[in-house]
């Protein structure tokens, strides 16, 4: 999508639709501006209380008096809690919304031009993510990126915008295709190629290669579909020789059925969903390659599809991990952790200097912290306060859950090194970190489980429902600040 500047005079402009940012003092000039040429209209609306421009919320206007332009769109900056650039993001992603029920051709935003690069940046990529739907395979769409962006602001943050929107939705439409389009193959090609055009290194493991190099615990998952698992590894080097690389791994189940622990229909209906993490991965992957940012990054993601057959791993079965740990399997759903457990210890084979993992890992997750919280895991506080740091600024909030050693010992087993599901139910989130744990050894490391905001059953304003890409911004924002 290309991104033009718009015209600083509101009333030049000439598009198919404009969205105007609005807070309660009419402080922007483009709501100012509107003001007038509207005779009032706007304070009227904001004074009888028919609007309140809190953020996201949107106000559509036909043909208002003096603009060239068929419809506008007000969009309410509003809001107490987050910071400008996760502001921006939502602001921008809602008019987007708002404006993308039909084709259009050129969209101009005026949103707030006394925010810095940053937040022109977020609002750029949210008015991509916002126009963008799920309706891959509706023959009658509900979503119309528009042709153009006219852009107020400034024009460095153009193309990082457009790259960081491209690539939240490009991980977004990963999951959000069907579980019989992307397994674990198709996944590691569609990867290998996006990768590719993109600049990045990429090598894709099969599952003679896994079976050769020990990875016992993801192949076992894989055992009991048609469909053999993938390891892609995903490399970037713009950063110094000498600096170890962070490693980003994802968990890619791309259709968690629960295997012999057959999940319910209700539960397993959107279980598509469950290779987010390696998206996140991949999008992340995707936007630092196309920032070519100076840092050396590793992105791994196992690919595997969890179903039940005559090859299934069993309750009781004892898997060999590749680092040597033996797992006791005592529940086949409990199947993300077993992924991660060998492409955990890869990544730090690999020579990875810190590790952070993204997984949809436990339901538990949402009982603890909701649909729109991810949980944080940590062996390095340092680490976690850079990751939550780089979250808060982006709006994808994500909150520490507590590494007590006692959480731990409820995952030993009698017959093997460790099992695969805690003795009790409570605390699941963090049995399963402390599972995960076993296999980053001593390198500093957080594991963020995103099992809420990775998927949502309902749309947002800012939004669509389906696949979020979320973590994407948070990660970027991370590399391009460190
Ligand atoms: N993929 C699921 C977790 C999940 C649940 C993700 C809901 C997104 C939304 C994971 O593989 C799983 O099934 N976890 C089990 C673990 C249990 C068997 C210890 C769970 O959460 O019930
Ligand atoms: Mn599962
Ligand atoms: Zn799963």
């Amino acid at each position: 999508m290309s991104i033009q500047p718009a015209p600083e005079n509101l009333a030049q402009l000439e598009a198919d639709a404009v969205v105007i940012g609005v807070d309660s003092e009419l402080s922007t000039p483009a709501a100012r501006q509107l003001d007038e040429l509207t005779d009032g209209l706007l304070s009227r609306l904001l004074q009888q209380e028919e609007w309140k421009p809190r953020l996201a919320s949107t106000f559509r206007l036909y043909a208002p008096a003096g603009l060239n332009v068929p419809l506008a769109v007000l969009v309410g900056l509003e809001d107490d809690d987050y910071p400008v650039a996760a502001r921006a993001f939502r602001a921008a992603g809602a008019g987007a919304k708002a404006v993308a029920g039909k084709p259009r051709g050129q969209v101009a935003f005026y949103l707030d031009p006394s925010w810095d690069a940053e937040a022109h940046t977020q609002a750029i990529a949210g008015a991509l993510v916002g126009s963008q739907g799920q309706d891959l395979y509706r023959t009658e769409k509900r979503f119309h990126p528009p042709e153009q962006l006219l852009w107020q602001g400034p024009q460095e943050a153009f193309s990082p915008g457009a790259v960081l929107g491209r690539s939240v939705n490009q991980a977004r439409q990963l999951v959000n295709e069907p579980p019989d389009v992307i397994y674990p193959e198709s996944m590691a090609q569609r990867v290998q190629q996006w990768g590719a055009e993109s600049g990045l290194d990429v090598e894709v493991m099969d599952e003679k290669q896994l079976e050769a190099e020990g990875f016992g615990a993801m192949l076992a998952v894989g055992r009991g579909s048609e469909r053999p698992p993938r390891l892609v590894v995903l490399r970037w080097s713009g950063g110094p020789q000498e600096q170890p690389p962070l490693a980003l791994v994802g968990k890619g189940v791309t259709f968690d059925s629960g295997g012999l622990s057959l999940k319910p229909s209700g539960s397993m209906k959107t279980m598509k969903c469950d290779m987010a993490g390696a998206a996140a991965v991949v999008g992340t992957m995707l936007a630092v390659a196309r920032l070519k940012l100076p840092v050396n990054v590793l992105g791994l993601i196992g690919l595997v599809e969890n179903l039940p057959s005559g090859h299934s791993m069993k309750l009781g079965d004892v898997l060999r991990a590749r680092n040597g740990t033996t797992i006791e399997v005592l529940n086949t759903d409990a199947e993300g952790r077993l992924v991660l457990a060998d492409v955990l210890s890869k990544a730090v084979d690999l020579g990875a200097g810190q590790i952070i993992d993204l997984a949809t890992l436990t339901g538990s997750c949402l009982v603890a912290l909701g649909t729109d919280v991810a949980g944080l895991m940590t062996n390095n506080q340092p680490l976690a306060d850079q990751v939550t740091q780089a979250a808060t600024a982006c709006g994808e909030p994500v909150w520490p859950l507590p590494m007590f050693k006692e959480f731990g010992e409820l995952m030993k087993s009698d017959i093997a090194d460790i099992k695969n599901i805690s003795e009790i139910r409570w605390g699941g989130t963090i049995t399963a970190a402390k599972f995960l744990e076993h296999f980053v050894g001593d390198c500093p490391w957080v594991h963020l489980d995103i099992a809420g905001p990775a998927y949502l059953e309902k749309p947002k304003p800012w939004i669509d429902a389906g696949g979020t890409g979320c973590m994407v911004r948070t990660l970027v924002h991370l590399l391009q600040h460190r």
